[in-house]
């Protein structure tokens, strides 16, 4: 099919990391190229789809940790291509009318999210950098859905490995941080070395030749992201060791999902 027949902003032929996600969670919203660079990652690391569902597992840990801290309102930023379990699924099974509002860079993602979540009406998506907070927090759709008066969990959860240090990326976290009351929550994954190097390494020259290079970091880089959250117990560990529930076991050593995870709280 030709690219014109696509929405404005969608080349199949470019592999994007809303795609390739989708490809690695057993999903249907992607396209040939982005299944091939899938299928080549987990050619390199055999354990990467194991690693994507435990990030999702992670996930929907900080949800229900968060709604247990009172919270009813969820910013997900980088929130990808919605395959079963996402935010607003969570929470609707533990708060009829939590709100949550998606933001992805990647149109297939905006597109496929509108379809999800069809009419519900505590949800919305809209199409935004995280690396522009003033655009977000003023698109009418956050805006409605979100009250920056009462606590917001934010959910960076595998997407700052997506986004290389700059002055803006600096910018913007210090900037979701002072926009949200005390009690607010920050929840976030992050990909890291662990003890395969060269494999990761790999992964990431891979990501670097689609429209969405990666950057890994590790703990004290990631920390300094954080600065002015305040990390709960366990702080900041490999994912699968973050308040680990039934079925979420890991087997063997944690480092090896390659993924930082923490939930911190706005003091
Ligand atoms: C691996 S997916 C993660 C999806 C979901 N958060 C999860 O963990 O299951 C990463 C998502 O981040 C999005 N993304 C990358 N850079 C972004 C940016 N600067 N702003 C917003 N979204 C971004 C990609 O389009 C992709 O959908």
């Amino acid at each position: 099919m030709a690219n014109d027949a696509y929405p404005v902003g969608i080349d199949p032929n470019r592999p994007s990391a809303a795609r390739i996600y989708d490809a690695f969670l057993g999903g249907t919203h992607h396209f040939a190229a982005d299944r091939a660079v899938a299928e080549r990652a987990v050619q390199i690391m055999p354990a990467l789809p194991r690693v994507m569902r435990a990030n999702r597992a992670f996930l929907h840990r900080a949800v229900r940790f968060a709604v247990s801290r009172g919270v009813r309102q969820f910013l997900d930023l980088g929130s990808g291509i919605p395959t079963e379990g996402n935010v607003h699924e969570v929470l609707r099974e533990l708060v009829p009318d939590g709100r949550v509002a998606y933001v992805d860079l990647d149109p297939t993602a905006v597109l496929h999210a509108r379809a999800i979540i069809g009419d519900d009406r505590a949800t919305v998506m809209v199409q935004g950098d995280l690396q522009d907070p003033e655009a977000i927090f003023a698109d009418p759709l956050v805006h409605g859905m979100i009250d920056l008066a009462r606590p917001v969990c934010v959910l960076m959860v595998a997407v700052l490995h997506f986004v290389p240090d700059s002055a803006e990326l600096t910018a913007a976290m210090r900037r979701y941080r002072d926009a949200v009351v005390p009690g607010s929550l920050l929840a976030v994954t992050h990909a890291t070395a662990g003890p395969r190097p060269e494999e990761v390494e790999r992964i990431s020259d891979l990501y670097n030749r689609t429209g969405t290079p990666m950057v890994l970091r590790d703990p004290q880089r990631l920390r300094a992201l954080l600065e002015g959250w305040e990390p709960v117990e366990p702080g900041l560990v490999h994912g699968p060791e973050w308040r680990p529930e039934l079925g979420d076991e890991w087997p063997g050593d944690p480092a090896e999902s390659m993924m930082l995870a923490a939930v911190a709280v706005k003091p």
